[in-house]
């Protein structure tokens, strides 16, 4: 594990904002039923995770800026220090009573990501990442998987909802063209799971447009901690600003972005 001071700050965060949102879980079963839906408990269930993350962060470190995204940018008397936080990633899972959302919270300094916490409160699942540190889950060292051939290896991916209707014909050539070679194609409804699966080597590789930076912040730091290349999906390194995703390992990366480009 990390015994560094940031990771004691990000982990207890999280922590505390995960203790809420497991407990607005076991709301969420309750509310399914009703005629109104649990719809607004969720937003307000999110929004109390974010403040919860937002009060602990800004006690801990006095004047680094935030990406939030719910309540948007703030900015700090930091320059230099920038948190990405996305307090509840997998929302619509989160809704439908599915065990696989997570808070997520990415460290940006000097224009890079140098710190990920992402933890999902209903597995008790943790995943952390400090640059030159390395990443771990549970406190066991993580890497990512070692398949070389895409044929052999297990890919995820986003598809974009009816919001982003736009991405839609895209995704479907890049999703026909992948999974022409991939051994198989998942969609778990969380990004920032997507990036820590691909860290712990659960799956190959990842590829998503139409994510902000705080679906990613915190996964980019576990995936290249863990050993894998990301870039956005054309390859490019301004992940943040192209809003997209491409990783695994140098094998996976390489033969996945080659599918994702020709399509
Ligand atoms: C979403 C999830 C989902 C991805 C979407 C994101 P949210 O985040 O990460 O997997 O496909 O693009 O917006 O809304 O649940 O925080
Ligand atoms: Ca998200
Ligand atoms: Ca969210």
């Amino acid at each position: 594990m990390i015994n560094s001071a940031l990771m004691n700050v990000m982990t207890s965060a999280a922590l505390k904002a995960g203790r809420g949102l497991k407990r607005d879980f076991g709301e969420v079963e309750n509310l399914q039923v009703s005629v109104k839906g649990p719809g607004d408990f969720v937003t307000i269930a999110d929004k109390k995770a974010e403040k919860v993350i937002f009060d602990e962060l800004s006690k801990a470190r006095p004047g680094y800026g935030f990406v939030l995204e719910e309540g948007g940018i703030v900015e700090g008397a930091d320059k230099s220090h920038v948190w990405h936080v996305d307090p509840l990633d997998g929302t619509t899972n989160f809704l439908h009573g599915l065990p696989i959302f997570a808070v997520s919270i990415g460290l940006e300094r000097e224009g890079q990501m140098v710190a990920g916490v992402i933890y999902n409160p209903a597995t008790d699942d943790l995943f952390v990442a400090e640059k030159g540190h390395g990443a771990y889950y549970n406190n066991r060292r993580i890497r990512v998987a070692a398949r070389r051939d895409v044929a052999e290896g297990l890919i995820a991916t986003g598809i974009p909802p009816l919001g982003k209707a736009a991405i839609h014909p895209r995704f479907k050539a890049e999703l026909a063209s992948v999974m022409t070679r991939a051994g198989g194609v998942r969609r778990l409804g969380a990004a920032a799971l997507d990036l820590a699966f691909v860290a712990a080597g659960r799956f190959d590789g990842f590829w998503e447009r139409g994510l902000k930076s705080w679906d990613m912040a915190a996964g980019l730091v576990l995936v290249r901690e863990a050993g894998g290349y990301v870039t956005d999906a054309d390859g490019g390194t301004d992940i943040f600003g192209a809003g997209s995703v491409c990783c695994g390992n140098e094998h996976i990366h390489k033969q996945l972005l080659d599918l994702v480009k020709k399509a």
